[in-house]
């Protein structure tokens, strides 16, 4: 047998880089990119895999996935979301921490970590929520989270949001220990009082729904937030931007000189309200889907760089929570399995450069959230990689979904590009939507703040 000097090589390849595309192969060793090669039969290598002429990306990196493990497991474990994660071509995803129990203490964090070590097959990091006594935040910043997830609106919350100084303590807590605040830009009071107003006329659930949750609340919380960042020197990152008033909101925040990102979802960016009249409670999700003008609006945001990350906000619930009462049904449907080949289909439509989704799926979430060496296709470089088939065109069929939520708004979309192999460090871990690693295979990554 022959001696083996690297672990793979990837022949017949288009490579990405932000040089322009490399025809030809590339090699890993040891877990990471060793280098590009115009002849890579002159290697010596251990497996070598034929990439037929498809084109190979860094592996995406969603930072808005709920994985839900724990007590929801029945939604979602880490073994089912991180399957669905690699048949989407994503090989990271930072977690959130609505779950039960929340991520919000040392011990649940700990928990969650534990778990997902038996169960991921990609890379997973966590966010956690602010405890209630914020001289806990530096034991769980040390514990390698990726930041703080807050939801102003969820009354479950440990930290009173309607208390300014308690917010003021939180956001300087994170940014002592350099860590981003992540805001779902609503207010709790802001709701209930629409919610009441709303109720007393005679409107359906959906207008309640859309009335209690309008564009100008968002706008509005994200200025809140914005302007409290500002004071306490706190790195804020806007999820799930939905609407151009929120984009005024942002710009606005950004030339007071806001340390501010934000992210956008494929269904924000392609979806409208109208979709609740075809599809019920399946399109229910928050923030709720608005207009044409703010599709057209975040677009716009995303190709002149206001919006610095495309995320999935993957929110599985069970099929029978959502076929409940529009107005008792939870909000949210999974997103990982549709993200790169929606996005895709608008790089074929060529509504969108290839580099621009590179750098708001991989490049700049890696760079937000600090995940080192990765994000890019470099020598040195983590080995976590896609190869897709820019041509092939496909129906999304939910029913084949790796993730326990087998529904989505988009459902029988015709789309173009597939997501062929997901590779972290250098081992496949899915081809053509079969899993191929054993559980637990994936890393759980601390972070280093
Ligand atoms: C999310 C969920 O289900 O956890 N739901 C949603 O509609 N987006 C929560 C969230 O991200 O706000
Ligand atoms: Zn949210």
């Amino acid at each position: 047998m022959r001696s083996s000097t690297v672990d793979l090589v990837l022949k017949n390849s288009k490579i990405f880089t932000y040089q322009g595309i490399i025809s030809g192969g590339l090699a890993v060793k040891e877990g990471k990119i060793y280098n590009f090669l115009k002849e890579p039969e002159l290697l010596r290598s251990d497996k070598t895999i034929d990439a037929k002429g498809c084109l190979l990306l860094p592996g995406l990196i969603d930072p808005h996935v709920h994985l839900r493990d724990l007590q929801l497991s029945y939604k979602e474990d880490f073994y089912t979301g991180t399957c669905a994660a690699a048949t989407g071509g994503v090989t990271t995803v930072i977690d959130m921490p609505n779950t039960i129990p929340r991520t919000s203490s040392l011990k649940t964090l700990r928990e969650k970590k534990r778990e997902a070590e038996k169960k991921i097959v990609v890379n997973v990091a966590f966010y956690a929520g602010f405890p209630k006594n914020t001289n806990e935040v530096k034991q769980i910043a040390k514990e390698g989270i990726k930041g703080f997830k807050i939801y102003p609106h969820d009354p479950t919350e440990e930290v009173d949001f309607k208390d300014e100084e308690q917010i003021v303590a939180c956001l300087k807590a994170a940014a002592e220990n350099n860590l981003p605040v992540l805001v779902h830009p609503d207010e709790l009071e802001t709701i209930k009082t629409l919610q009441s107003e709303l109720e007393k006329q005679k409107l359906s659930d959906v207008e309640v729904f859309l009335g209690s949750h309008p564009s100008t609340s968002e706008a509005k919380a994200i200025t809140k937030y914005s302007d409290l960042g500002v004071k306490t020197e706190c790195h804020l990152h806007i999820c799930h931007v939905s609407s151009s008033e929120s984009l005024v909101a942002i710009k606005r925040a950004l030339s007071r000189g806001a340390r501010l990102t934000c992210e956008v979802t494929p269904h924000h960016l392609l979806l409208t309200s109208e979709e609740i009249k075809k599809q019920g409670a399946l399109a229910k999700v928050l923030p709720p889907l608005r207009s044409r003008d703010d599709n057209v609006a975040l677009w716009a945001a995303v190709l002149d760089g206001v919006i610095n990350v495309i995320a999935s906000d993957h929110a599985p619930h069970s099929l029978s929570e959502k076929e409940k009462t529009f107005a008792e049904a939870p909000s949210g449907f999974p997103g990982l399995e549709t993200l790169l080949p929606l996005m895709l289909t608008k790089v074929a439509q060529g509504d969108l450069r290839l580099e621009k989704l590179v750098d708001l799926t991989s490049s700049s979430p890696a760079k937000i959230f600090k995940l080192e060496n990765k994000g890019m296709l470099l020598e040195g470089y983590d080995a976590d990689m896609v190869l897709v088939d820019l041509k092939e065109k496909w129906r999304i069929s939910p029913e084949k979904f790796h993730s326990k939520s087998k529904f989505s708004p988009f459902k029988n979309w015709n789309v173009i590009g597939k997501v062929r192999m997901t590779f972290i460090k250098g081992i496949c871990v899915m081809s053509d939507g079969e899993i191929l690693v054993p559980r637990g295979f994936g890393n759980v990554i601390n972070g280093n703040p």
